[in-house]
């Protein structure tokens, strides 16, 4: 490892099945003949996306069980490199029930872990990134139950002070904790950001100015990704939108993980932050083109790259 490693971290990581049921209905019984399972969550998105594109992704969170064991062994099959804190319980078990029409229903445990056992990953994932002195440490997700309500604040307290750059890609309460400590980085959808600011935002320039108070408040950088539309990317001497050709896409879940994932390899490998944007955009919207998260191939990424433009909006 060297300071090229992009350590991803999935406080709340799952095993996502994904079963087809033509007739599902509440109350009756369906047989089918078989489900996916994979090792699910944003972080573990990340990771996939990182190495597709070149990077050195580490993956961190919180396994428990039976079915920790389970996310475990598939990472490892996939062969990325991983470094999981143990806990008690059992991690999750998330459930999407896929109709043939395209309508999904989809039933997400909570994820339960017990006093200890956030402050056993915080020291994991703060030992990680002094040892590895890593590019970046991504913070991707939502945090199980028991997880205590300051946890990213001091977390993200402690990685600052050791020099990491901290990303941050979540929502709600954990993003508005994460918010107070000042990460490196933040990147969000049009609605988080607006939860996080208590304020709608119906414009691009809305946007840029909740990014800009977000910037004046100490983050480094801010990134709202706007689906369709790219996706805005705010400094202090830098406003940039970033535009990808007009697709048809067929599974947008987790575009903002490769929007996150190919920024950040971008900038791990030294690109400048309008470069990085660019590949952000591209790798998120390559990624709706297939179904499942950050399944793309990269000849398919650098076909999308060549049609994907950055406009600086302001410098
Ligand atoms: N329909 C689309 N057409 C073109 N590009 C898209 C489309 N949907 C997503 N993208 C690309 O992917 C990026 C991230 O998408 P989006 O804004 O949906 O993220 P998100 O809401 O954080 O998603 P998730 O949390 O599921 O990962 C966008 O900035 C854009 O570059
Ligand atoms: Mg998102």
């Amino acid at each position: 490892m060297n300071r090229k490693t992009i350590i991803c971290v999935t406080p709340n990581a799952a095993l996502d099945r994904t079963m087809v049921v033509p007739d599902f209905a509440i109350g009756r019984i369906s047989r089918i003949d078989g489900a996916v399972a994979v090792a699910g969550g944003k972080g573990l998105n990340v990771t996939r996306a990182v190495r597709i594109l070149g990077g050195k992704p580490l993956a961190m969170g919180l396994l428990g069980g039976h079915t920790g064991r389970i996310v475990a062994a598939m990472v490892a099959e996939d062969g990325y490199e991983a470094l999981w804190t143990h806990f008690d319980g059992e991690t999750r078990t998330c459930t999407i029930i896929a109709n043939v029409d395209g309508v999904s229903t989809v039933i997400n445990e909570s994820g339960l872990i017990g006093p200890s056992d956030w402050e056993a990953l915080a020291d994991d994932i703060c030992a990680a990134a002094e040892r590895d002195e890593a590019y970046a440490v991504c913070l991707c997700g939502s945090l199980p139950l028991g997880a205590p309500a300051e946890a990213p604040f001091a977390l993200i307290a402690r990685l600052n002070a050791i020099g990491a750059r901290v990303w941050v890609d979540s929502s709600g309460p954990a993003l508005e904790t994460a918010i107070q400590a000042k990460p490196f980085a933040i990147k969000v959808n049009r609605s988080e950001l607006a939860d996080a600011m208590g304020t709608k935002l119906r414009t691009v320039r809305d946007i840029r100015a909740a990014a800009g108070h977000l910037i004046a408040d100490g983050i480094g950088l801010v990134v709202v990704s706007l689906g369709a539309d790219g996706a805005l990317l705010v400094m202090k001497d830098l406003v940039a939108k970033g535009i990808s050709p007009a697709i048809q896409p067929v599974d947008p879940i987790a575009s903002g993980d490769c929007l996150h994932a190919g920024i950040v390899a971008a900038l791990a490998d030294e690109e400048d932050f309008s470069e990085a944007l660019r590949r952000g955009v591209a790798a998120g919207t390559v990624n709706a083109l297939y179904a499942g998260g950050a399944q793309f191939p990269y000849p398919h990424f650098q076909r999308v790259l060549r049609d994907t433009r950055v406009e600086i909006l302001g410098a």
